[in-house]
């Protein structure tokens, strides 16, 4: 009975987690990973989340910075406000300015209204600014003020506006190799790396490959209504070999792909991108197959329509149009079951 009634909590607390993600918004419980590395992320991110201290997330793309940024302001007294995104290199210079602090009507041809900027948008709540080595020296020393004072001058305009506003930035850059008088201002890095946290490439945390697949396939079996039961040992391990220097969103994808790919209820490595499949060897001996090969193509297309027929031998060499022994064969060739 207890158990029972353990289980769908767990249940219900694990589609509340879903739907988050799919909102992609973020807190800590959503935040995926059970190695050393992630958890002293999480570990630091939870502590600073209570403070308004600046905060600075660095780390390889895809490494989860924003995730982490959405995290520690949902984690914080000003979740009920707002939290706002903006990419510093998105933008050219002056349309970065009026973004982040707005402008008057006739600062400049095409400002015919008034215009909020991001940083009155985040009035007591917080403003995340990635790629914040890309800013410009102008900017930067605007920025600056903002952080001592809480003021900022809008594009055209001459009085000050002030906010109370949490700043957290990141880059997946080294800020410090690029201080320089021309680059990025060494008073302004001291004021933002106050608090820095680094988040960990997905190489440096293989036992975080696993966790995170099994919960992307759930997520997608479920926003693709298919139902998944198996992930093959040959999936993962090829998975595992794999170095992702697209970290966790370079993961999502490929699994989001492969649970498209997959008609039946096991995801094995045939969906997968060609790349990972003729990067890594397997142990179960089958054919490794260059992305290129013509028999990879022809691999994939049998599993396909192997899928199609929910494994129907027959049906699959009518439809290929080929004889049923030419199809065994080539099952024992790639070593399809
Ligand atoms: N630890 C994690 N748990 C769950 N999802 C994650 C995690 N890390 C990243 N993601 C997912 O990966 C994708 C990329 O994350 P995010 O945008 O936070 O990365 P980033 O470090 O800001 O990358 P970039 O430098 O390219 O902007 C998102 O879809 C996010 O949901
Ligand atoms: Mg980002």
């Amino acid at each position: 009975m207890l158990a029972r009634a353990i289980e769908k909590v767990e249940l219900a607390k694990r589609i509340q987690q879903l739907e988050k993600q799919l909102g992609n918004k973020h807190s800590f419980a959503t935040i995926l990973g059970k190695s050393k590395p992630i958890l002293l992320a999480i570990e630091m991110a939870k502590k600073v989340a209570v403070t308004d201290t600046t905060v600075l997330l660095t780390g390889e793309t895809g490494t989860g910075k924003e995730v982490f940024a959405q995290s520690i302001h949902q984690a914080s007294t000003r979740s009920k406000n707002n939290f706002v995104a903006i990419n510093c290199s998105a933008f050219s210079k002056d349309l970065l300015e009026s973004e982040m602090f707005g402008h008057k009507s006739g600062a400049f041809t095409g400002a015919v209204v008034d215009k909020r900027g991001l940083f009155e948008e985040a009035n007591n709540g917080t403003i995340f600014l990635d790629e914040i080595g890309e800013m410009s020296l102008e900017l930067q020393a605007k920025l600056l003020r903002v952080i001592e004072t809480g003021e900022f001058i809008k594009v055209g305009e001459t009085k000050t506006t002030k906010v109370n506003v949490r700043i957290i930035v990141a880059t997946h850059r080294d800020l410090k190799r690029k201080l320089n008088p021309d680059i990025f201002r060494e008073d302004l890095f001291y004021r933002l790396a106050v608090f820095q946290i680094k988040l960990p490439a997905l190489s440096e945390r293989v036992l975080d490959i696993e966790v995170s697949c099994k919960y992307f396939v759930v997520l997608f079996a479920a926003k693709t209504n298919k139902q998944l039961k198996t992930i093959t040992p040959e999936f993962l391990e090829m998975l595992k070999q794999h170095a992702f220097p697209g970290n966790i969103r370079e993961l999502k994808n490929i699994i989001e792909r492969s649970v498209i790919l997959t008609t039946g209820d096991a995801l094995s490595p045939d969906s997968l991108p060609f790349e990972i499949q003729s990067k890594t060897n397997t142990s179960s001996g089958s054919k490794i197959l260059s992305a290129f090969d013509l028999a990879s193509a022809e691999k994939i297309h049998i599993q396909k329509v192997l899928n199609y027929t929910n494994g129907n031998k027959t049906e699959a060499a009518r439809l290929l149009n080929i004889a049923l022994t030419t199809l065994y064969r080539k099952l024992e060739e790639y070593k399809i079951s």
